[in-house]
């Protein structure tokens, strides 16, 4: 049974810690939720880390229904918010929920999330009154990187600190469920953290959240020479990718791949009748496998079909 929203802030209230992670695809999916994770995040971060765009911002929404879609069907525990990406609900509000709705009935998402402060609140009122779980997300909002001028650090002087933490109040009130924090000083989630009724989920905003959220691909390692300071690298993936890699391909070109075990094999009757029937052709009937059958045979439960 999938968490639902009431679930996950019944989780905060009792004090349990909330584990966020992004997945962006059917495998990658079926492993977070096998893991455990309460709330996997369909992150329009998939721009950066699938779809190899410089950033979140040309990421459209017919690519994150595609994705997310993939990602509902390969958890089945864990809550499913779907990440609204630029322009999908910043020019007027019916579009937005038309969108937000597609996460909801097209990909089967229990919730979405979506960027901004004040500007957003009537649109966070809008949709969780009709019944749209929405996350919101303040401190460095990655769709605006160009009037930000690159990922930095959010809310460091006071008063910056003081609109971080009016905004998260203003939306709290207009019903968002959960409000990620990124990239702001501890000190100042903490502030929020204690203010707020509903749960912040941080990255890069220190200790004090009541969750923490990460992209998987940082956590795996999957790009070795990428080295975010608020990240921590639970594997070193990308290198264990690219040297299995390496070997397969040195086995196939040594010969050393495939060997039997790896291979099927026809009876050695079928294979004398195949011999006989070929041999009008003009090929040399008597020469290749000795017939025996020497490679391992597999029932149809062995062969690795995947479901
Ligand atoms: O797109 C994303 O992955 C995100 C997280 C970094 C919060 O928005």
């Amino acid at each position: 049974m999938r968490l639902t929203v009431p679930q996950i802030l019944d989780m905060a209230k009792r004090g349990e810690r909330i584990a966020m992670i992004t997945a962006y695809d059917y495998p990658s999916a079926q492993l977070v939720d096998a893991a455990g994770v309460p709330i996997i995040l369909v992150g329009d971060s998939v721009g950066n880390t699938v779809l190899g765009y410089g950033s979140t911002i040309p990421v459209t929404m017919d690519e994150m229904v595609h994705h997310a879609a993939a990602v509902v069907r390969g958890s089945s525990n864990a809550l499913v918010v779907g990440d609204m990406p630029f322009m999908s609900y910043q020019a007027l509000d019916s579009e937005a929920m038309r969108n937000a709705g597609r996460f909801l009935k097209e990909a089967g998402c229990q919730a979405i999330k979506l960027e901004g402060g004040r500007m957003v609140t009537p649109l966070v009122r809008k949709m969780a009154g009709y019944g749209i779980p929405v996350m919101s997300h303040i401190g460095l909002t990655p769709q605006s990187y160009h009037r930000l001028g690159g990922h930095r650090v959010q809310g460091r002087t006071a008063e910056q600190a003081r609109a971080l933490l009016e905004e998260a109040l203003a939306l709290e009130d207009a019903g968002a469920f959960s409000i990620v924090l990124e990239l702001i000083p501890a000190q100042v989630a903490r502030l929020i953290s204690e203010r707020l009724e509903i749960p912040t989920i941080g990255i890069g905003a220190g200790p004090y959240c009541d969750g923490q959220v990460q992209v998987l691909h940082d956590l795996l390692g999957l790009f070795p020479s990428l080295h975010f300071h608020h990240a921590k690298r639970y594997a070193e993936l990308g290198e264990t990718i690219e040297s299995a890699v390496r070997s397969y391909i040195q086995e196939v070109q040594s010969g050393a791949f495939p060997t039997d075990a790896h291979s099927f094999s026809m009876s050695a009757d079928e294979e004398a009748h195949l011999q006989e029937i070929v041999s009008p052709y003009g090929h040399d009937a008597q020469s290749g496998p000795s017939g025996e059958a020497s490679v391992q045979e597999q029932g149809p439960e062995n062969l690795g079909v995947r479901p």
